[in-house]
């Protein structure tokens, strides 16, 4: 099978192409490892678009991570193409393919949420964040599958169906922005971006051996971006390494104020404008005297299993190393305040936002193309459109959703114990001196195809408490038949609001010893896809959709 098209029908520009076009390897492939080779004009924009491409045509139906491609893609590499020529190459992420999560307003495609209600929706313009990513030169390859409508941590929606983990095809790869994260650690893109209610910009990067950064609440814009909680929503980007994050963290922050999203308006001026990778040469490596770090014991599952021994092992060998290369490390024992299943069913707000929040989104005059335009219209039966995905377990979710508001008491409460909460962990930092917490993503490993819900996760704290976390990866399970080189495990360092930069130091220090990122070799995705000419067109990518669906998840109307 011919899986490339070269480009044939203009003989003068294939010419062109192929002169300045030597293939390049994107495996595990970074910003600087993109900008040398174009650069130095061993390769060209379109290049490097196919080379990404090509491992997509190849592997992503294994994978299952991609929703849809840009068509534009290559017409976008071209015109870079003709920048570069022109000595107009600028812009950090200057010809950096990029994947977003399909809850992501970009043109010319549809934001889907990974909903078959949602197929036709189309905005009419790219979210700040988005023109931010595009104004820095990025160049858009496509739409990662989610959770559907990001509501859990599986992965799996009626659209796009199950995504599948990259190191292990029978596990999912954490969520909702699982579609990112088994995309980029497939080498699908440099980097991608996700969205965080609870858990999702921290449970890919876990799950897939990557990074990825929640930011302070208010300090990215969210407008653009299908929502489901004013309180707990962020977006970021989950890349291969700390420079990538670092990069897509300063440009998508470079929006600022917004008026579309007034949780900006708490953006310290010295927070504006911020270059975070300069926080990453200030670093330093491998040396961490003088930082305090608090270990957060009630995120811990102490049980020995298969599923959890890995997890606390892992951290074991964290916690050796932080001492070893002179870090403090402070046990904070009260799992009265510290327990995250508590903390969750008292204080989760999402089911009282989601019903004004999304219909907000839906009903805007900037959606176009067939779409409900309100969030209970969304889930109620209706002939002229298809069924949805609702997993069992959220059944009650919407349920509640459709029912409560944040006019209840029940919302005022929960927002009162947010506060309290909030402030026991500044309490807890003030009171032992902290730089970061530390704990696991998840207190066991990622869940397998077709488990009710991706248990065991920690995120809520971050989420409630609108708290900067910047994930790494640490370590990998023992290898299984399914999982030649083990599973992914990932750690949390979350701080103190508008600190992300020094979370940055930290994660350097502490990945500077581990080196711990590995990419997947399950189904030959470590092998190179070879890219002799370039792409004329965007090939198609059809996400298996329904058809991929565990029976565990029934496809229905709510
Ligand atoms: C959306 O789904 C409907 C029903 O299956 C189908 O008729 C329509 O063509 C789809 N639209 C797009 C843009 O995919
Ligand atoms: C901010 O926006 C939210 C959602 O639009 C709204 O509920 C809230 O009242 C606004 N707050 C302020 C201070 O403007
Ligand atoms: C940010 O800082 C890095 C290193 O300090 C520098 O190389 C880069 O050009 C800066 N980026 C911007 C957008 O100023
Ligand atoms: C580590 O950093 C501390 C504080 O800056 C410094 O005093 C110490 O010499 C450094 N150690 C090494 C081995 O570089
Ligand atoms: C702890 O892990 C064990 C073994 O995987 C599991 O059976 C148990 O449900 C977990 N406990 C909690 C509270 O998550
Ligand atoms: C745990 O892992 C061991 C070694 O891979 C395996 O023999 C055993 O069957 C596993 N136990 C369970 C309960 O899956
Ligand atoms: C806190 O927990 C750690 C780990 O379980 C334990 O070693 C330590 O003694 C405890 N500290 C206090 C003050 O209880
Ligand atoms: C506030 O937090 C503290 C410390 O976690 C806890 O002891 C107290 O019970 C909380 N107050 C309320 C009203 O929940
Ligand atoms: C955490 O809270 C849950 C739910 O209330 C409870 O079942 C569990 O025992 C608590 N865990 C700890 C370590 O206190
Ligand atoms: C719709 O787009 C216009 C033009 O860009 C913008 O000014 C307006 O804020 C947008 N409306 C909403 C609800 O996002
Ligand atoms: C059914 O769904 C379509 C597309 O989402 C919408 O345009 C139409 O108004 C809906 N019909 C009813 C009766 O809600
Ligand atoms: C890919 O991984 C397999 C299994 O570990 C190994 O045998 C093979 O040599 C690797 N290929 C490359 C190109 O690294």
């Amino acid at each position: 099978m011919c899986l490339l098209k070269f480009l044939a029908l203009s003989l003068f520009l294939a010419t062109a192409c192929y002169a300045r076009t030597a293939p390049i390897d994107v495996r595990e492939a970074t910003v600087s490892s993109i900008h040398n080779p174009l650069f130095s004009g061993s390769t060209t924009c379109r290049g490097i678009v196919s080379a990404f491409l090509a491992r997509i045509e190849k592997f992503n139906p294994d994978i299952n991570a991609i929703i849809t491609l840009n068509p534009d893609a290559l017409s976008i590499a071209d015109s870079l193409d003709g920048a570069l020529s022109q000595g107009g190459a600028t812009g950090p992420l200057f010809c950096i393919p990029i994947l977003l999560k399909d809850n992501y307003d970009a043109l010319p495609m549809a934001t889907t949420g990974g909903c078959l209600a949602l197929n036709a929706s189309k905005p009419t313009q790219d979210g700040p964040a988005v023109r931010a990513l595009r104004n820095a030169g990025a160049v858009i390859l496509g739409k990662s599958n989610l959770h559907e409508l990001a509501l859990e941590g599986l992965s799996v929606s009626s659209l796009g169906g199950q995504t599948i983990n990259p190191y292990d095809f029978t596990r999912t790869p954490g969520g909702s922005s699982g579609g990112t994260g088994a995309a980029v650690a497939a080498s699908f893109a440099v980097f991608g971006t996700g969205t965080d209610t609870v858990n999702s910009l921290r449970s890919p990067a876990s799950a897939n051996s990557l990074f990825s950064f929640r930011p302070t609440r208010g300090l990215i814009s969210r407008a653009g971006v299908i929502p489901i909680s004013y309180t707990q929503d962020t977006i970021g980007a989950i890349g291969r390494s700390l420079p990538d994050i670092a990069t897509a963290l300063t440009v998508m922050s470079s929006v600022g104020y917004d008026p579309t999203d007034n949780a900006t308006s708490a953006i310290p001026p010295s927070v504006i404008g911020t270059n975070y990778t300069a926080f990453l040469s200030q670093a330093r490596s491998s040396n961490l005297t003088g930082i305090r770090i608090g270990v957060l014991e009630g995120f811990f599952n102490r049980t020995s299993s298969n599923e959890t021994s890995p997890v606390n092992t892992a951290m074991a060998n964290v916690l050796s190393m932080l001492q070893a290369k002179g870090a403090t490390v402070v046990p904070i024992n009260d799992t009265m305040t510290y327990n995250a299943t508590l903390i969750s069913s008292l204080m989760d707000v999402q089911t009282s936002e989601y019903r004004e929040f999304l219909t907000a989104y839906l009903s805007s005059p900037n959606l176009t193309g067939p779409h409900p335009i309100s969030m209970p219209q969304l889930y109620t039966p209706n002939a002229t459109r298809p069924d949805f995905l609702v997993i069992p377990s959220q059944y009650s979710y919407v349920e509640a959703a459709l029912r409560t508001s944040t006019s209840n008491s029940s919302y005022y409460l929960k927002q009162f114990l947010i506060t309290n909460l909030t402030r026991s962990l500044h309490t807890t930092f003030s009171a032992n001196q902290l730089t970061c917490l530390i704990y696991p993503e998840q207190k066991n490993l990622v869940v397998p195809i077709g488990s009710p819900s991706q248990s065991g996760r920690n995120g809520i704290l971050a989420a409630l408490t609108g708290s900067p976390v910047i994930t790494i990866p640490i370590g990998f399970s023992p290898s299984t038949r399914t999982a030649p080189i083990g599973i992914p495990i990932g750690m949390e360092i979350l701080g103190l609001p508008w600190s992300e930069g020094t979370l940055l130091q930290v994660a350097k220090s502490i990945d500077d010893v581990l080196h711990a990122r590995k990419m997947p070799v399950t189904g030959g995705l470590n092998e190179t896809v070879e890219v002799t000419g370039v792409y004329s067109t965007v090939p198609n990518v059809t996400p298996l959709g329904v058809r991929n669906i565990p029976s565990a998840y029934p496809l229905g109307v709510y």
